[in-house]
């Protein structure tokens, strides 16, 4: 099984994945696999537009860590979810522009990343980082890795981010 371990920037992958690859799992970044794929650059969302489709995973790791991930020809799909204003504070402690932490906070609050990967077809499981350290974040990545017991702790739409919008009106 391949799992794609996704979520909007800041979420907390590459941390995970980095303490995943520590406990032994195969670990394969997103960034790994741009080579040829890159077709220019999007200024006004100040991102790289890639070509997900000339992306082809050459080996089969245990996980594909980056936001796009879930895009790749993986098993299953498991969105990192943190709350939005987690997200803010460590998007602004990265120098993120005002624009762009708004932008990917808003898109966490509406479960851009889970409806994109429910999309594919696939077993999609989430997990709420909020307030949890990276390790205890792996321990629970593992777990649905490792086909726990109780996958509905898991399971798509339990998380409700919508406040963070609310409020705003
Ligand atoms: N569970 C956590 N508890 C505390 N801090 C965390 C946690 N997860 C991540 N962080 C911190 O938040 C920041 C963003 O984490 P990280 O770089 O892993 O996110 P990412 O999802 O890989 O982002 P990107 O998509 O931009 O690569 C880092 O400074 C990291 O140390
Ligand atoms: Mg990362």
């Amino acid at each position: 099984m391949i799992y794609a371990l996704t979520g909007v920037p800041g979420s907390g992958k590459s941390s995970v994945a980095d303490e995943l690859e520590s406990r032994g799992y195969d670990v394969v970044r997103f960034e790994d696999l741009l080579a040829g794929a890159v077709s220019g650059y999007d200024e006004e969302a100040d991102s790289r537009i890639v070509d997900v489709e000339k992306i082809k995973l050459k080996s089969k790791p245990d996980i594909v860590v980056g936001h796009l991930a879930h895009e790749l020809g993986v098993d299953a799909i498991i969105v990192l979810r943190a709350d939005p204003s987690i997200i803010e504070k460590r998007l602004r402690a990265r120098g993120y522009s005002e624009k762009k932490v708004k932008e990917n906070a808003e898109a966490e609050a509406i479960d851009v990343i889970t409806i994109e990967s429910l999309e594919r077809g696939k077993a999609v499981y989430e997990v709420d980082t909020s307030g949890m350290s990276i390790r205890e974040v792996a321990d629970q990545v593992e777990e649905i890795m490792k086909g726990g017991e109780d996958k509905r702790k898991y399971a798509p739409g339990k998380i409700d981010f919508s406040s963070y919008i609310l409020e705003e009106y």
